[in-house]
């Protein structure tokens, strides 16, 4: 009888040191892993179905902002251009690559305009006047659908890099 009970005793207090063991466990792999914020944090997915010709929208990416223009017909197309369907869209960083000022959409003139020193890009991101060195930044990005995955290097983005369009 005595045995019995030991026996009942030892199973108990090994059950409830597994469980205890593996509640311990899955604590620390719930504080070991991201938060889903942080692991959502690296992509940005822009709808792009609504977009309207020739008006800049301003979307955010890892702290950067994000330019993406949809030309209107009368726009000049270009191989850096992010082709959704027959639709075309400007998809740059939206820093000035002299110094880092935020250019501005001047949509008159399809033109951004960077304000610090005068530098100037048309519609396709290129530079076209003043200080800035290179073209603005594409980010890498993923189409799917009518969506815009920034944060994936997808086959367009690395097309445009295998081609030499992207630093
Ligand atoms: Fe844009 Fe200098 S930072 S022209």
């Amino acid at each position: 009888m005595e045995k019995k009970r030991r026996d009942f005793m030892g199973l108990s207090l090994g059950l409830f040191t597994a469980a205890g063991g593996i509640g311990a466990l899955y604590a620390m792999k719930r504080t070991w892993d991201p938060l889903p914020s942080v692991k959502a944090a690296g992509f940005t997915t822009i709808d792009l179905v609504d977009a309207q010709p020739n008006k800049l929208t301003v979307e955010k990416w890892r702290g950067k902002p994000i330019f993406v223009l949809k030309k209107s017909a009368d726009m000049k197309k270009d191989p850096r251009d992010v082709v959704i369907g027959d639709d075309h869209f400007l998809v740059a960083v939206g820093l000035c690559t002299h110094l880092g000022c935020i250019p501005a959409y001047v949509g008159d003139e399809h033109k951004f305009k960077c304000a610090c020193h005068g530098g100037e890009f048309d519609a396709s991101g290129h530079q076209i006047f003043g200080p800035p060195p290179s073209p603005l930044v594409i980010p890498p990005f993923t189409i799917d659908g009518t969506k815009l995955v920034l944060g994936e290097a997808g086959p367009e983005f690395n097309k445009m890099k295998d081609s030499g369009l992207i630093a």
